[in-house]
């Protein structure tokens, strides 16, 4: 049965004004550059449903930093978070997964906000219509000198704010403003992200695993340790196993419903895949304030001090036991 209209909806805006009158000496900056994401994010999905149809799909026929192929919409999404984020008046510096180096906001323009971000995640997911998402974290500029680098390299403990987008069977946005997660599903007849999923808490323990089987012959003996231990009924019941391949999606998955998910490190790519600043830090602290664990495998992905612009690092994410399980086997093989 559907429902009807709900005259007295909880929008993300109207949601992000109510948190800001709650702190007192709050500018409003916070909400506007909120505002901003949310303007980028709604054009990328209207992009992502159309993207068929408007040839938006396809490589653009260059390769990113990473040494990646660069996707059409990944350069659209790109755009949109750039343009929309420097014309917020909020931020002062930028750092994207597209770009090299720290991206500069005209004097006139600049706020005391940071964000980093992912502005399509899952690229390979893109042509054969799986989910999508995309990333960000916000931190806030700590000085009044020039934004540089060292600013960008702040470790996800300073984070003030951290979201992504999903655009899945319906677009969403999870946002945490550090003390609650909450999840808006964009209702596409109205144009507005509506709250559907208040007071996101992870659970303490799922059923599930995510992690790329494929590259097992690489994984150091602890994680081919714990992925075995999931799999042998021997050990307790079998876990199912589901991988998108699309961080997004699959940390969204594990919020929902528990379990783990990994990115080890591997003898071919010894810090990981994903990016500490726009894709592990976010995440780890999002599923934090949801109540779960992220952890590199040594210590919280929140406590570690970003070096480099693109670092990657390993990552194990999801239900606290979950983590807290994987970490006792990594202790072990330490020993
Ligand atoms: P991106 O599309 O932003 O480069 O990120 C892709 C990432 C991430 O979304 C996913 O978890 C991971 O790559 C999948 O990598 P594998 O194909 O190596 O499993
Ligand atoms: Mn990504
Ligand atoms: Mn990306």
């Amino acid at each position: 049965m559907s429902q009807p209209l709900d005259s007295n909806c909880i929008t993300l805006t109207r949601f992000v004004l109510a948190e800001q009158k709650k702190v007192p000496q709050a500018t409003g900056e916070l909400t506007q550059l909120l505002n901003s994401i949310q303007t980028a994010v709604k054009v990328i999905s209207s992009a992502v449903r159309r993207a068929g149809i408007t040839q938006l799909f396809g490589m653009v026929g260059e390769t990113n930093v990473q040494g990646e192929e660069v996707k059409k919409l990944d350069v659209l999404a790109n755009e949109l978070f750039i343009n929309m984020l420097k014309s917020s008046y909020t931020v002062g510096l930028l750092i994207s997964e597209e770009n090299e180096t720290v991206i500069e906001v005209d004097l006139e323009r600049r706020g005391k906000y940071i964000v980093a971000f992912d502005p399509l995640d899952g690229s390979s997911n893109i042509d054969c219509l799986v989910s999508i998402g995309s990333i960000f974290a916000i931190m806030k500029k700590e000085d009044n000198t020039i934004p540089s680098l060292k600013d960008a390299l702040q470790p996800g403990n300073k984070v003030v704010a951290a979201g992504y987008a999903l655009y899945g069977s319906a677009t969403m946005m999870v946002l945490s403003l550090g003390n609650s997660v909450n999840g808006f599903m964009l209702d596409p007849t109205i144009g507005e992200f509506v709250l559907t999923d208040k007071n996101m808490t992870i659970p303490n323990r799922g059923k599930i695993y995510a992690i790329n089987e494929g590259y097992t012959h690489l994984w150091d003996d602890a994680v081919k340790e714990y992925v075995q231990n999931k799999k042998d009924p021997a050990k307790g019941k079998p876990y199912n196993a589901r991988y998108v391949g699309s961080m997004v999606a699959d940390v969204h998955r594990t919020i929902k419903y528990g379990g783990i998910f990994i990115y080890p490190a591997t003898s071919a790519s010894p810090k990981g895949k994903l990016r500490l600043l726009y894709e592990c830090i976010p995440m780890a602290h999002i599923v934090q304030t949801a109540g779960g664990l992220a952890s590199n495998g040594k210590i919280p992905i929140l406590d570690v001090q970003p070096q480099q612009l693109h670092e990657r690092s390993p990552i194990f994410l999801g239900s606290k036991d979950d983590v807290q399980e994987v970490l006792d086997i990594i202790k072990k093989h330490k020993k």
